[in-house]
């Protein structure tokens, strides 16, 4: 059987028609730590990560890894370690930044709901940045901020109206969209955020959306904000830094995003052009550093043939993998041996235990499988764990981290009592 075609990094890959990820055989993984399992490899996410440390050599730059995409304590201590910084969207990201031990001070705050107690506790722990969406938040962040005799550093968060040519869910940065501050607001905004003795305007963002496969809305969205940059400072404001928000897709299915090196040269060119090129860059990736470094291991639990269709019912749901349930993602699914099967290849309906037929992980596969075969569902790694629940008192799938042969354990299976263990009866 011809190895079927493996997206991203060359970590995982065939050998001797068994799957690996480093040098660890993802099926040795199954049999000793049960399934659904994710694995990441901490090598692939460096090499993602030193894509784009090549885009931007020579540059003030700050990368702040987009913890949303993926927040396990070991995948951010991966990028601490590697120099990153975080973007964070909740108190509660900001306290695993702590926990794994990042550098507070290489922090940016995005998110349109921040609470007064987060931004106290993001004041107080001293993160670099509030990338601020609304007017009404940069009034509360200066209250906040005046009350414990601080100034917060900000950054305004701008809609530059750019279609980003996703899917709508994840496109953000047209009008209509919930995030960042209109266009035509933007100067306004900025002069009163100057005036407010509890703010430092320090910078601009801008965020378009996500998994964005084609340079030309980064391109258009760079013009627009230095457009509005040239604005803000002929009203006054000076800006420290320029933050590019993240976005850059992945290969989940032959998409053919530009390489994270290669469209930083072309976003530097456009920016030394215009005369930016030494201000310091700031950018927010999650998925294209951590989507391809990881995988799903599922079990075949039952194969039910039909009329209509063939069910291949694994033991990952939409609990553990919802991207296919909310966004009709595509995730490619191969099997962890490809030593021809008994079996012929039919087409099936890769689908989970969950009660709904929402849940399903896969349509039309073509897979030669049977019952007990452990598949692995691919570029698992970004917007899989981090969004998983517990739907039907599912605990949540254990994780683990490669590291060239060695393997460790990331996060423990969760237990049907971990999943209730806040809940209390009630008396009598
Ligand atoms: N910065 C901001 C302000 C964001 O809202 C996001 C993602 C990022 C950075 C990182 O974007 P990335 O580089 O990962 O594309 N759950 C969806 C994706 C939601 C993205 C939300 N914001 C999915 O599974 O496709």
């Amino acid at each position: 059987m011809t190895p079927p075609h493996l997206p991203g990094q060359p970590q995982l890959a065939y050998r001797n028609n068994q799957l690996w990820l480093e040098d660890v055989r993802l099926a040795n993984l199954a049999q000793e730590y049960g399934t659904p399992l994710f694995v990441y490899s901490r090598a692939a996410m460096l090499a993602a990560l030193a894509a784009y440390q090549r885009g931007l050599q020579g540059r003030k730059a700050l990368i702040c890894y987009a913890m949303k995409a993926n927040s396990s304590l070991a995948v951010l201590q991966v990028f601490a370690r590697a120099g990153c910084g975080f973007d964070i969207v909740s108190g509660g990201e900001l306290q695993r930044v702590l926990a794994a031990g990042g550098d507070v001070k290489k922090v940016i705050f995005s998110g349109v709901g921040k609470t007064r107690q987060e931004m106290q506790q993001a004041l107080i722990a001293g993160i670099a940045c509030f990338n601020v969406e609304s007017e009404q938040e940069l009034e509360v962040l200066n209250e906040v901020a005046v009350t414990l005799g601080a100034r917060a550093p900000v950054s305004i968060r701008v809609n530059p109206n750019v279609d980003p040519k996703t899917h709508p869910y994840i496109s953000t940065g047209l009008k209509g969209s919930k995030f960042g501050i209109a266009h035509e607001r933007t100067v306004a905004t900025y002069q009163r955020a100057a005036q407010l003795k509890g703010l430092r305007v320090v910078g601009i963002d801008c965020h378009i959306g996500s998994q964005i496969t084609q340079a030309l809305p980064y391109l258009d969205a760079v013009d627009r904000m230095l457009d509005l940059v040239q604005e803000i400072e002929a009203a006054g404001v000076p800006l420290e830094h320029l933050d590019f928000g993240g976005g850059l897709g992945i290969d989940y299915n032959g998409d053919q995003p530009p390489a994270a090196d290669a469209l930083w040269t072309r976003l530097l060119a456009k920016l030394d052009a215009r005369g930016f090129g030494q201000r310091q860059i700031m950018i927010e990736p999650g998925r294209s550093l951590v989507g391809n470094a990881g995988v799903c291991l599922t079990q075949v639990l039952y194969l039910k043939p039909g009329e209509a269709k063939n069910f291949c019912i694994v033991d990952a749901a939409m609990n553990d993998l919802p991207r296919p349930a909310m966004y009709q993602a595509f995730h490619q699914i191969v099997p962890l041996s490809c030593t021809a099967p008994p079996v012929h290849s039919t087409t099936w309906e890769v689908v989970g235990p969950v009660c709904e037929s929402g849940d399903w992980i896969g349509h039309e596969r073509e897979l030669a499988v049977q019952q007990g075969d452990v598949l692995a569902v691919l570029s698992a790694g970004a917007y899989c764990m981090s969004m998983a629940s517990n739907y039907n008192t599912r605990g949540r799938a254990a994780e683990i981290l490669v590291d060239g042969d060695c393997t460790f354990v990331v996060r423990a299976r969760e237990s049907a009592q971990d999943c209730f263990a806040l809940e209390r009866l009630l008396p009598g």
